[in-house]
């Protein structure tokens, strides 16, 4: 039996937007334990819940103010308690979110901090500017802007590589790394599974030098995934994680697959899995607001080579910070938006690896439908406003950028059913939910034989159900236009995917992708499952079709 972890589904929690439970529009610990029995149902294994813990709010969460307790919008520490409780007794496991990177300014640490004297001076990483009123270097943070706040008390800066109300913190200071340890200790102990490691290649400045020019972010290349945070990783594997059953999966920013095999391969003992992003921006281009024609080849292209180069994927397609696969990859419109959630239901479970699912992507949810600015929350997005503005982009293309990719639209609230509120809440939701709600809804899914939540259901079982589809070797069997095929292989079974991105009808001999036997018959071939319950196949595909057949040799 391999690790648990890789038999698993995970579902990503974001608690905010999941299911509400008093009222205040904003979702709670409560609200995810009263909806354990749905997840149970739909095949999960493991929860990786976003951050709960206190937090003054500023990325919702992903700046915390204090690691040893819960944000009361979300709950109490016994809510939390007994959401291990609950959850353990439908053996699924959670997963928490390790934010170390930073912490909010808020943090009692930071807050000491400010005093150029205190002990906790050295947690944050504070430098003097320079001459001439300047930040101590060139870098640019990732919510735009330099990475270097003032303070006006110390007269120093301190960095920080996402929002100003996120300082990072010092590790070439092994007091915070000792503070971390004891961070995952406590969770570990209280029932936690696992760490989802955010922005973990991050951690560690090598210098503070001025970084090379770059259209994206700016100092990189003194922080990317350096030998630092690969000691410090070890370090947390072996003095802590080590002494549990657990398993940790980290998000790396701009990894390539050299950086990612030093980061997870399993020899190296440092994280079990890593989230990149590559197979997510082969329609973007240098940033994720400008958009090139998605081309279906160049998704196996980079499919291929993280699948094969990696001894383990983490497979996902949505998170808290992407817009909703079905808008971005699929086709959300009125005829397709079905078929192609489906589709790409197919392809996440088919692929080597252990399959996430983030929520409201197994009912197949889709972007926002906001018109304005006003309407969103993302700090992320009112930052690159603004930076546009101050470049004198018109409103219209700012607007139509920031739209397409804002993480909003990842972060409305889950669609449980077709009343007031979608289900998440009596109140007014803290994000506006998608006017689609009355058709996109768990409840109607849950009661439609056909529905994308049922074919979730179906494609969850079927992993779990077949060593091939959890073990076996990948291949890229075929790609012509917009249809893409793949193989996975153990032994005398070979599973073959087909896939057909687009509206069109394609002509796809299996011979073209199948090698026929010596007297020039195809392998006996059975389809084990298709978006459009076909049971034979004639060459012909339909308009976002997806097959799964079986192959015995
Ligand atoms: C990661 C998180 C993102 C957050 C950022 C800062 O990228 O996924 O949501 O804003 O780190 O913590
Ligand atoms: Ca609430």
């Amino acid at each position: 039996m391999e690790k648990w972890w890789k038999e698993r589904v995970v579902y990503q929690i974001y608690p905010r937007s999941f299911q509400d439970t008093n009222g205040d529009g904003i979702g709670d610990i409560p609200g995810i334990i009263s909806r354990l029995d749905e997840l149970k149902e739909l095949g999960v294994g493991i929860i990786w819940l976003s951050p709960v813990y206190k937090s003054p709010g500023a990325d919702n969460g992903y700046d915390i103010s204090d690691y040893y307790d819960i944000n009361p919008r979300f709950g109490t520490m016994a809510d939390m308690d007994e959401l291990f409780v609950q959850a353990g007794e439908r053996d699924i496991k959670i997963v928490m979110d390790l934010v170390i990177n930073h912490t909010s300014d808020e943090h009692e640490w930071f807050k000491k901090s400010r005093e150029p004297d205190s002990l906790y001076r050295d947690y944050y990483i504070w430098r003097p500017g320079k001459p001439g009123g300047k930040p101590p270097n060139n870098w640019t943070s990732f919510f735009q802007g330099s990475t270097w706040e003032f303070d006006p008390k110390s007269g120093e800066y301190y960095l920080h590589l996402f929002d100003k109300k996120q300082p990072d913190l010092n590790y070439r200071n092994p007091k915070v790394i000792d503070e971390v340890k004891n961070i995952m200790r406590f969770w570990l102990n209280r029932g936690a599974a696992g760490f989802r490691c955010d922005a973990i290649n991050l951690i560690y400045k090598t210098s503070l030098d001025d970084g090379n020019w770059s259209p994206v972010v700016r100092g990189l290349e003194h922080y990317k995934s350096q030998n630092g945070a690969h000691r410090i990783l070890k370090e947390l594997r072996s003095d802590v994680l080590d002494n549990y059953d657990c398993f940790t999966v980290g998000e790396s920013h701009f990894v390539d697959l050299v950086d990612a095999k030093l980061l997870c391969d399993q020899s190296r003992r440092e994280l079990d899995m890593l989230f990149y992003f590559e197979h997510l921006e082969v329609d973007r281009r240098i940033t994720k607001y400008i958009s090139k024609k998605f081309k279906a080849d160049k998704l196996l292209n980079v499919l291929t080579k993280w699948q094969q180069g990696l001894e383990w994927n983490a497979v996902y397609l949505e998170n808290h910070n992407k817009p909703r696969i079905v808008s971005h990859y699929g086709d959300d419109s009125r005829e397709c938006w079905e078929r192609s959630a489906k589709l790409l239901a197919t392809m996440l479970f088919t692929l080597r690896g252990t399959p996430f699912i983030y929520q409201g992507q197994e009912i197949g949810m889709t972007n926002f439908d906001f018109t304005s600015l006003d309407e969103l929350d993302d700090i992320e997005s009112h930052n690159v406003d603004k930076l546009l503005k101050k470049f004198c982009v018109p409103s219209s293309l700012r607007w139509r950028w920031i739209k397409e990719s804002s993480r909003d639209n990842a972060r409305t609230p889950m669609q449980w059913n077709s009343g007031e509120g979608a289900g998440f809440t009596r109140g007014k939701p803290w994000l506006g939910i998608n006017s689609n709600y009355k058709k996109i809804n768990y409840a109607n899914q849950q009661l439609k034989e056909g529905s994308v939540l049922n074919y979730y259901k179906k494609m969850i079982a079927l992993r779990a159900a077949s060593e091939t589809l959890k073990y076996g070797e990948f291949a890229p069997a075929y790609s012509h236009r917009d249809v893409i095929a793949y193989t996975r292989t153990m032994g005398a079974e070979q599973y073959v995917i087909i896939l057909n991105f687009s509206m069109n009808t394609e002509e796809v001999p299996l011979d073209a992708i199948v090698e026929s036997a010596s007297d020039g018959s195809l392998p006996k071939a059975k389809i084990i499952m298709s978006n459009t319950d076909r049971t034979s196949y004639d060459d012909i595909l339909s308009p976002w079709e997806a097959i799964v057949f079986a192959f015995y040799k």
